[in-house]
């Protein structure tokens, strides 16, 4: 019994934590404009978004994709977004925010 209950607190807890590794391979979409090393592209009017703080790249990604965040260059973004679930959105954000911001 005790085993069973470890094991589920356990699975509890795994399953709230982002999880980079999913990040980055959902990341492998968003590197068009934003770049590999997450740099950002100027000819995209994409930003930088290595380093950024996770919470922050969070809102922005659900912003976008509620249209709260809405403009012509966010907009571009859109059909890349609008498919996320809440935690692939959780696991991006750590991933980027786990991108060095200087080499
Ligand atoms: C077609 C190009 C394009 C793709 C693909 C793209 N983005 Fe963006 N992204 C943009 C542009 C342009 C902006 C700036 C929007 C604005 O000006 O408000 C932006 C803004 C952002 C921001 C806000 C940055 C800030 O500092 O506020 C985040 C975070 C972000 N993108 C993450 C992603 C993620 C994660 C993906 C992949 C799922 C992705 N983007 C795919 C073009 C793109």
């Amino acid at each position: 019994m005790i085993k069973v209950l470890f094991f589920m607190a356990i699975c509890t807890i795994s399953s709230f934590a982002a999880d980079a590794e999913n990040g980055g391979k959902l990341y492998k979409k968003c590197i068009a404009c934003h770049g590999a090393d997450g740099m950002g592209k100027k000819s995209q009017k994409a930003p930088m978004v290595a380093g950024q703080f996770d919470w922050y790249i969070q809102e922005q990604i659900v912003n976008i994709k509620s249209g709260k965040r809405a403009n012509n260059n966010s907009k571009k973004m859109m059909p890349y977004v609008k498919n996320l679930s809440e935690s692939d959105i959780a696991d991006l954000s750590l991933y980027i925010s786990q991108l060095p911001l200087r080499k």
